[in-house]
């Protein structure tokens, strides 16, 4: 039910904002379906909180169009179900554990039961409603661990259950989930109870089990199970109680056209999935308390921390609260809900990945959410202690894939340099991080890359080790190299930190080894010098800079190109500009990033390069420039964003844009950018306030910085540290005009592995 509003209301509103923002509902300005079309997979459904575990929404069939998070905007409904993934590519995770509402008695359960929709389906931060061409009307709401289904039927209701329900794949790439079994029983009281076990999905996940525990808000004239295999039932309503390999399910029917169904899961048992329902939506509660509820958690957690002025446009507005809806649907809050472990440290599932999280998602969602942020280091740590290896990407209780490096060191370092400390145990992520330095991952031979382990670690650590590069034995290893560098230089943040001084040197040294890659001769557009593979006896191989061959799993880069990678030391910026020729060079290749049509606003790998022009002087208005037409390709509409949502890592992108700084992770350096509001405030708990002004322009076409105070000192960096404005707050008052100027003549920002390059 997301409308455009006028601005006379958000005025009055927003008049209030910097003085009592707690009560303002932030979520009138949020679209849950930005971004849930035109690649954005982002999820739309009811969510009760950030990183709630259940995610209850709609799941589609539409042809052969892969519906990543349920929902696609056509196509037919198959069943509402509590879990799913939001804003992923490679392929559907979950859409399990449905219900499906049909009209009559259903003679075959194992049919097509999928209806069209009669309307568009509409949605707010934590509701959601489906009108079905049956005539039959859906309105969801959840709770962490349980979901409410509100159903209003013109005749006869019937509700299928059916265990074997989960989001297929079309691709044919190997990622696809399959049901392998599951329990279903229904008892004397109404409920029902059972498990579902799935396997794969884009991690190669082995069988995994979910339990549910469903009530019904009246007593069912009719209860039946099925089993059966395709369409062909082999049991309909003989017995209270199927399982097995085959379809499973259960038939209910009731006497009233208005119905509601609460369903509770787990990972444990069925017993825990109904405790877990029992605490959280109690006989009787009304739907709306669960609607209100989600959204006063949402605007307290979330929304509430970045208040803007009043100046402030609705569309911008939109776009600020939705991306950071996107920003926190996943991952998900798991803890207690580890199957196989004994542990009371937190844990957080459903990470997807941190390959495309690690450059802007994980340093805001320290900053936005610092309760759960602690606890999510904690939990990466923890997955270490169980399974021997932190994930890059997660889902099922099962770390997969690995794209790049081991990105978990990264965010990591990241958390440690910027202060988070409490309950992490911080000799024990040293040591998760070292295992990714140090010991080869089993290979679980990939067909996508069968050269090394893609579950976990760093597979072409051999290489690493042996050479400091890697060879074309390895599959990926041009991108991978420069990411086990920033890796690397992870390690080598936190052993300084903790006093550790042989590994200081060590990692340090490690970091430099993306230079091994560096071929001066390689040459593109007028630049030499290029990260290109490179063979045992030492010899370069011949690259086309612009070409990543087949840019994929088997290839010698992932996803992007040597201009890219080439960049992506940031650990070692000033050694960079040598290797290219100087400050004037190193401009003219991130122009050339724009002009050439090699950078794409979509995919993280480039996601940092637009800003590096602030590592020379007098260039800081460029990265502004490149800040503003990033800022182009997205809105708070179904298709806002230039990508895949990727967990969030795009809106988390656009977020930074807004407040004007961009964050170098693995430091505490922010470059600056140029805010878009005349007034921000950035609530970083404990009592503690960013606050940015801007005056003299504005975000559309005067938005080039002139001169900046920073807590109230004349500032000529262009960049800020974390001590400077996060660790205790602060503040930032720009003042902006329509062409650039030359502020920012003082110490470039830090390139600490440069050492006197
Ligand atoms: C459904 O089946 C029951 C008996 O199982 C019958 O009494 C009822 O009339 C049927 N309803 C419809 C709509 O066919
Ligand atoms: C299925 O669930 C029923 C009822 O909880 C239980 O008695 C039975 O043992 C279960 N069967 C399997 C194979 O798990
Ligand atoms: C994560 O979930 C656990 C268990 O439900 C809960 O105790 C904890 O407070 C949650 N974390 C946050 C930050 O909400
Ligand atoms: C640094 O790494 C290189 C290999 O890249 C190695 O030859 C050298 O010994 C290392 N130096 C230190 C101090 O570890
Ligand atoms: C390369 O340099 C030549 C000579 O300076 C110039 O004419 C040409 O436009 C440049 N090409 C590119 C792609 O910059």
């Amino acid at each position: 039910m997301f409308s455009a509003f006028t601005c006379v209301g958000c005025i009055v509103l927003l008049a209030n904002y910097l003085v009592e923002g707690a009560n303002v509902d932030y979520t009138q300005y949020v679209n849950v379906f930005q971004a849930t079309t035109g690649g954005g997979n982002r999820f739309p459904g009811a969510v009760a909180a950030p990183f709630a575990m259940v995610k209850l929404g709609p799941d589609v069939v539409s042809g052969t169009t892969d519906a990543y998070s349920g929902y696609l905007s056509s196509g037919n409904i198959f069943g509402f179900s509590l879990m799913h993934e939001s804003g992923t590519g490679g392929a559907p995770k979950y859409g399990v554990v449905s219900q499906m509402p049909v009209i009559g008695n259903v003679s075959n359960p194992l049919a097509d039961l999928s209806q069209g929709r009669a309307s568009a389906d509409q949605g707010q931060v934590g509701y959601y409603k489906s009108s079905l061409s049956s005539g039959v009307t859906v309105e969801l709401a959840a709770t962490e661990h349980a979901g409410l289904y509100q159903y209003t039927f013109p005749s006869s209701p019937s509700i299928v259950v059916d265990v074997s329900h989960v989001l297929n794949s079309w691709r044919g790439l190997g990622w696809e989930q399959h049901y392998s079994g599951g329990n279903f029983s229904y008892f004397s009281d109404g409920h029902y109870e059972g498990y579902g076990t799935y396997n794969n999905g884009w991690n190669l996940s082995p069988n995994w089990n979910i339990y549910f525990c469903g009530r019904f808000n009246q007593k069912p004239s009719t209860s039946k199970t099925f089993k059966g295999t395709g369409t062909t039932l082999a049991s309909y309503d003989t017995t209270s109680s199927v399982s097995g390999s085959e379809r499973v399910g259960g038939v209910f029917t009731f006497e009233s056209t208005t119905l509601s169904s609460r369903v509770g899961i787990s990972f444990l048992s069925s017993s825990k999935a109904c405790q877990n329902l029992d605490r959280e939506i109690a006989d009787k509660t009304s739907f709306q308390s669960l609607v209100d509820n989600a959204k006063a958690q949402w605007n307290s957690r979330v929304f509430s921390k970045i208040q803007v002025s009043s100046a402030a446009s609705a569309t911008d507005l939109q776009l600020l609260y939705s991306s950071l809806l996107g920003m926190f649907l996943i991952p998900s809050n798991r803890t207690g809900e580890n199957p196989g472990w004994t542990s009371s440290e937190p844990y957080y599932d459903d990470i997807f990945t941190l390959w495309d999280t690690h450059r802007s998602h994980t340093p805001l969602f320290q900053i936005l959410e610092p309760v759960s942020y602690e606890e999510f280091i904690r939990s990466l740590i923890d997955i270490w202690r169980h399974d021997g290896f932190m994930p890059d990407a997660r889902s099922s209780n099962f770390n997969g894939r690995v794209q790049g490096g081991s990105n978990a060191d990264s965010v990591l370092a990241d958390a440690y340099v910027k202060g988070v400390r409490g309950a992490v145990n911080w000799d024990d992520g040293f040591k998760a991080m070292q295992t990714d330095a140090e010991k080869t991952p089993a290979n679980n031979n990939d067909p996508k890359a069968p050269d090394s382990s893609t579950k976990e670690g760093r597979g072409a650590l051999p290489d690493w080790l042996k050479y400091g590069y890697i060879t074309p034995t390895f599959s990926r290893a041009v991108s991978r190299a420069v990411e086990y560098s920033c890796n690397d230089f992870g390690l080598y943040q936190v052993a300084k930190g903790l006093g550790k001084s042989t590994e200081t040197t060590t990692y340090l040294n490690r970091s430099r080894n993306w230079r091994n890659h560096w071929n001066p001769s390689a040459s593109s557009n007028n630049h030499s010098g290029f990260v290109v593979p490179r063979k045992a006896d030492g010899s370069f191989v011949a690259q086309d800079p612009l070409s990543c061959g087949g840019c994929y799993w088997g290839d010698a880069y992932y996803e992007d190109s040597p201009w890219v990678y080439s960049m992506n030391a940031i650990h070692d910026v000033a050694k960079l500009k040598k290797l290219v020729g100087g400050d004037d060079k190193f401009v003219d290749r991130i122009d050339k990033l724009f002009d050439l049509n090699i950078f794409n606003a979509g995919n993280e790998p480039g996601f940092t390069s637009p800003y590096l022009y602030n590592f020379v002087k007098g260039k800081q208005y460029k990265s502004v420039e490149r800040s503003r037409s990033i800022s182009q390709k997205y809105n708070a509409g179904t298709s806002g964003l230039p990508g895949n949502s990727d967990a969030g890592a795009m809106e988390s992108n656009i977020l930074w844009q807004m407040i004007g700084l961009w964050p170098m992770t693995g430091q505490t350096t922010f470059l600056i950018l140029s805010p878009w509001f005349s007034e921000m405030q950035i609530d970083l708990g404990n009592g503690k306030v960013l606050k940015t002004t801007t005056t003299g322009g504005n975000k559309d076409t005067a938005f080039y910085v002139q001169s900046l105070k920073v807590n109230g000192k004349p500032w000529t960096k262009a960049w800020v540290s974390w001590a400077d404005v996060f660790a205790n707050g602060g503040t930032m008052d720009f003042v902006l005009g329509s062409s650039s100027a030359d502020w920012a003549t003082g110490e470039l920002p830090p390139s600490p592995a440069s050492g006197d390059a």
